[in-house]
């Protein structure tokens, strides 16, 4: 019997069963959708985005009103809200998020006080709430400041396992974590995903000062994940690697962060980008993943700049990126349907 799924918080709240569970429904909804599509009619959703979000507040709507509930996105919900006149997240949940039987939200920053003043992560501090004042609500992380980002992990799990199921039992199977690995939340819930894997190894590429941050290592560290070394050239290791998982350079989050300097996009790009030696150095069968956005042009400026994977590599068989993105519209259906519809 698989338990039901009330929270999703952190990747670590679900068991493998449960992501399995999951994945089911995401492949049954997807090759019927019309059987579900009023499976959670009369559930109202809100989407409460924070910080700016595209393809996970979209395709969390899509799949939220194709399974036949009430989706409504607020974006900029931190200006929008009450919280601008200093309202706590507390009561933000009792007062508004206790009309919905789920709230999905993005948060911005990775800390906010509960109650007690206790600094916890935003949706901690919701489903504390919600336990408080005993809501039927139940709350989704869509990503958390630069801490964690469970849905995401558990489309790239999926994405990982259409390619290399086979290769996930066994003993040499290797990842490279490259990029922003410090502010990568996405990075952060999968490391701690594969931790169920004892087989897989992996190596962090990243600079200097982007590291795994402590809290994220103690918890990776303490399971069986096989850690190959800090390496700061991707192209040195790039024949050994099964999964590239990259990511761009968090600029926004780098300026709140004390000590940590912005590279140039010409230096990042040389290190922690894929280029025509890394490409001549993959194995036929690797995959590249990168939850996306690409850094591709400068916001200020809209000039073209340096972009960890050049837009020539899509035409690459290797290239999965796209694929993983559009699996995010399944997966959170199949999320929804193991929430609420109690399929064991
Ligand atoms: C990621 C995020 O928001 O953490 N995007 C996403 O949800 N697919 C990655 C990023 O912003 O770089």
């Amino acid at each position: 019997m698989i338990k039901p799924i009330n929270h999703l918080v952190s990747i670590r709240d679900i068991s493998y069963e449960q992501r399995m569970l999951i994945y089911e429904l995401a492949k049954r909804f997807r090759e019927n959708p019309n059987v579900f599509n009023r499976k959670l009619k009369d559930k109202k959703f809100i989407i409460a985005m924070w910080e700016p979000s595209s393809r996970t507040a979209d395709s969390s709507r899509r799949a939220a009103k194709d399974l036949g509930a009430d989706a409504e996105i607020f974006h900029n919900f931190g200006a929008f809200s009450s919280e601008i006149k200093g309202e706590s997240l507390r009561d933000t949940t009792r007062v508004i998020f206790s009309n919905y039987d789920c709230v999905l939200m993005r948060h911005g920053e990775t800390l906010r006080p509960n109650k007690y003043g206790e600094m916890l992560y935003a949706p901690q501090i919701v489903v504390e709430t919600i336990k408080e004042f005993g809501l039927k609500t139940k709350c989704v992380n869509l990503g958390t400041g630069k801490w964690e980002h469970p849905t995401q992990a558990l489309l790239d799990e999926f994405t990982i396992l259409q390619r290399h199921q086979a290769k996930l039992d066994e003993k040499e199977w290797v990842i490279a974590f490259v990029g922003d690995i410090q502010n990568s939340r996405t990075i952060h819930s999968l490391i701690l995903l594969l931790t169920d894997y004892p087989g897989i190894k992996y190596y962090l590429v990243c600079p200097e000062d982007h590291d795994l941050p402590e809290e994220i290592q103690k918890r990776v560290g303490v399971s069986g994940l096989n850690f190959l070394g800090k390496i700061s050239d991707l192209c040195q290791i790039a024949g050994e690697v099964d999964v590239f998982y990259m990511t761009r350079l968090q600029r926004e989050r780098a300026s709140k962060t004390s000590g940590q300097k912005n590279m140039e996009p010409e230096t990042y790009v040389r290190n922690f980008g894929i280029n025509e030696e890394t490409q001549r150095h993959m194995k036929p069968d690797a995959i590249v993943m990168h939850p996306l956005p690409r850094y591709a042009e400068d916001p200020d400026t809209r000039q073209v700049v340096p972009c960890e994977i050049p837009f020539w590599f899509d035409e690459d068989p290797r290239a999965v990126y796209f694929r993983q993105a559009d699996n995010g519209y399944f997966i959170r259906a199949g999320l929804f349907l193991a929430m609420f519809c109690h399929f064991v």
